[in-house]
């Protein structure tokens, strides 16, 4: 018995514990011939022997058990080790994302205005005519409301056209001073090159009790913004015509592309028109029930300042979603 008990302690792993175990139990193993030889022998001896083989089999069977536990417990160890993975080693080929450029512009924007302590107010896609037009000074018979301009709804709710609808919305919930700008989605019935269905604008809006707000602090913070988003660009308001504002101005930036000696891009212009901004008119403070105020407007599509800013041809190209476009921003 002190061999068998020897030798488990010895075993150096499951195999070698295995085959002791099959070398005791098992079915040629030393008890099954020790059971075998009592055949022949007296009462006497043959009770002692039983009595020996029992001892044995109790006591080597648990010795196999316990150094069994022992043996796997450091086998699963050994295991871990050998299969521990370096988290901190570099995969051959990792990928990042990136910020989709429509959003990153957007983005650069909002960061500006921020810096220039605006808010930033929302409103719904879905909207209603009253914000959507008519309390923009559009009358009814204004030719945005085209059906073929406009996604109209049921119950003369339509999908906003607009950010400036934002606007509105600001005006009716809050009291002057309002210095804020409208980030958003908007939509119209286009599809060409340079137009889509679904796209961004950021409208802006700054009101002050008096008289207080003029077309030359407009025109300051319109200037900047543009330096600061296109680098040392040149810039010009030409005389323009919106609805809600009275008097309105487009702006344009020298092209970014030729700087201003002509290309395929401004069509031999020299100039990128970028946005549109004005007074705004009374009509439309009267829509809100805003009395003694004076304010200024803008309005800007995202997605031309993005494509002016990566040289992007193709407007459609922006919400393909194909990853080839979007690798290049990483
Ligand atoms: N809402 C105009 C558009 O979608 C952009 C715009 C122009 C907004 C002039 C304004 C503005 O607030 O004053 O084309």
């Amino acid at each position: 018995m002190q061999d068998w008990l020897k030798k488990v302690e010895a075993a150096k792993n499951l195999e070698e514990l295995e085959n002791i175990r099959i070398g005791v139990f098992g079915k040629k193993g030393f008890l099954a011939a020790e059971f075998l030889r009592m055949k022949e022998l007296d009462p006497e001896a043959k009770k002692l022997l039983a009595k020996e083989l029992n001892d044995i089999k109790e006591s080597v069977g648990s010795a196999l058990e316990a150094k069994k536990e022992k043996l796997a417990a450091q086998a699963l160890k050994e295991q871990l080790e050998k299969e521990k993975i370096d988290v901190t080693l570099l995969h051959t080929k990792s990928s990042a994302g990136a910020l989709h450029p429509v959003l990153s512009t957007m983005d650069k924007m909002i960061e500006y205005f921020i810096s220039m302590n605006f808010s930033i107010e929302t409103g719904p896609i879905v909207e209603n005519d009253f914000n959507n037009f008519e309390a923009l000074n559009l009358p009814k018979h204004h030719p945005a409301r085209d059906m073929q301009d406009t996604f109209y709804m049921k119950d003369s709710m339509l999908l906003r056209t607009h950010t400036s609808s934002v606007q509105i919305r600001t005006m009716l919930s809050q009291k002057p001073p309002i210095r804020m700008i409208a980030p958003g989605a908007v939509c119209r019935r286009d599809y060409d090159l340079t137009h889509v269905p679904m796209f961004h604008q950021v409208e802006g809006l700054v009101v002050e009790e008096g008289d207080k707000v003029s077309f030359a602090n407009l025109k300051s913070l319109l200037e900047e913004f543009l330096k600061y988003m296109f680098g040392d660009v040149k810039v010009r308001f030409r005389p323009s015509f919106f609805p809600f504002t009275e008097p309105s101005a487009e702006v344009d930036i020298s092209c970014v592309f030729c700087g201003g000696d002509g290309c395929r891009v401004c069509k031999h212009t020299g100039w990128l028109e970028v946005l549109g901004c004005g007074i705004v008119d009374p009509n439309v403070f009267k829509a809100v029930g805003y009395k003694n105020v004076s304010g200024y407007a803008f309005g800007l599509g995202v997605e031309r300042f993005s494509m002016l800013l990566n040289n992007t041809s193709d407007m459609r190209s922006l919400f393909e979603g194909d990853l080839r476009l979007m690798e290049q921003f990483v």
